[in-house]
């Protein structure tokens, strides 16, 4: 005893003794609210029937209300009972489905009342595990019929609810992560009233989508704002947490300067693509031990041999410079630059021709007068590596 409703620690049963003589508990106030101020004018409202109820969940799945409501009285004009749903091609139910997205959703709604026909006989379950096992009805949906349909009671968690109870009790992280989930099952579930199931239910849900909204919440109007771990500690902005970046993949390639006294041999790269219609040094994709010990396996050293080849020209001194690290949006580029001294093949004549930046649309090999490095239009981290190539205007040539 002696702890305040809503303390500040662990989160606590708010329907503990302590807190029932300071303020009502989460749910009681909740089923208050929910009927001095929630929704009861849904379409699906005010009637117990389990088909009703299963369809609204299933299209109210990250659907919004407003757009469920005309595709939901569509749907019971045509199919008023379970039975025509099962009976009716499933082109139909796509059509009337159309627009509302998640189409598996409408696929499996087709299955599922088939299924409720064939092993119950029509008669949808009132038993969460039973329910749980027909097609598109997962936990929460599950949990939201029993409760609604027959006044059973078990502990929804769809994204509007996960939003209030980690807001409510202060459960950091990103919900979608499977220990934050479990947290907040278990919390859920430790709330559930046995009384007045149904008002609480569609509370938690009206309190997700009208009050506790994921911005500019309207706590003012919020019964239970009182004992909120977000709003006391004024961390409504920071819970939930959003979901982490994933991890960016990563790509490893040699990056070839072929230098010669005053020029740099370039590529024009392909229009889509990184960097597409840029010129930039030739690449070699390398793996990631390649890339790791900074060094070029024979095979990759082959491939580069046999591409000069093909240009006129072979490998004479070479040596690789400090690999680095260019981040994009969606992956990361390591790159190795190798600095190779190009020597004319015997007998064969060099056959790149010499870029002139204003001619350069046809050519896709082609040399870079060093000096002109800065004016062209090469890849940021391209020009950073060549600028260090390039004498400085007024530097003597090395002798
Ligand atoms: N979202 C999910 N189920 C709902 C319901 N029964 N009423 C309003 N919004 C909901």
């Amino acid at each position: 005893v002696g702890r305040r409703p809503g303390a500040l620690s662990e989160p606590t049963p708010s329907h503990g003794n302590a807190g029932a003589l300071l303020t009502a508990s989460f749910s009681a106030r909740v089923i208050d609210w929910q009927k001095q101020s929630g929704r009861h004018d849904l379409p699906w409202q005010g009637s117990r029937d389990a088909y009703r109820i299963w369809v609204s969940e299933i299209m109210l799945q990250q659907t919004q209300v407003a757009t469920v409501i005309p595709y939901y009285q569509t749907f019971m004009n045509e199919f008023p009972v379970v039975e025509r749903l099962a009976l009716a091609p499933l082109d139909r139910i796509m059509q009337l489905w159309s627009g509302l997205g998640y189409y598996s959703r409408a696929r499996n709604l087709h299955r599922c009342a088939q299924q409720v026909v064939q092993q119950f006989g029509g008669q949808f379950p009132a038993d969460r595990h039973r329910l749980e096992s027909l097609p598109g009805i997962g936990r929460s949906t599950a949990a939201a019929i029993c409760a609604l349909a027959f006044g059973v009671p078990e502990a929804i968690l769809d994204g509007n609810v996960k939003r209030v109870m980690a807001r409510h009790f202060g459960i950091a992280g990103y919900p979608g992560d499977a220990a934050v989930q479990k947290r907040l099952w278990a919390i859920a579930e430790r709330e559930l009233p046995q009384q007045a199931i149904e008002p609480y239910t569609q509370g938690l849900m009206d309190l997700g989508a009208t009050v506790c909204t994921r911005s500019k919440p309207r706590c003012s109007t919020c019964p239970v704002a009182s004992s909120c771990v977000a709003t006391l500690r004024d961390q409504i902005a920071l819970i939930p947490a959003s979901k982490p970046r994933a991890a960016v993949p990563e790509r490893y390639a040699l990056l070839l300067i072929i230098a010669r006294a005053d020029q740099v041999l370039l590529l024009k790269r392909p229009p889509s693509g990184i960097w597409g219609g840029l010129w930039s040094l030739p690449e070699l994709p390398l793996s990631r031990p390649e890339f790791e010990r900074q060094g070029c396996s024979e095979a990759s050293m082959n491939e580069v041999r046999r591409w000069l080849e093909q240009q006129g020209l072979a490998i004479g001194k070479q040596h690789l410079l400090a690999g680095f690290e260019h981040r994009f949006t969606h992956f990361r580029l390591n790159l190795l630059p190798m600095r190779i001294d190009p020597l004319s093949l015997a007998g064969v004549p060099t056959r790149v021709a010499e870029l002139s930046l204003t001619q350069v649309a046809e050519a896709t090999v082609s040399w870079l007068a060093l000096r002109d490095v800065a004016a062209a239009a090469l890849p940021k981290p391209v020009k950073s590596l060549l600028r260090a190539l390039t004498p400085e205007p007024g530097a003597r040539p090395d002798s």
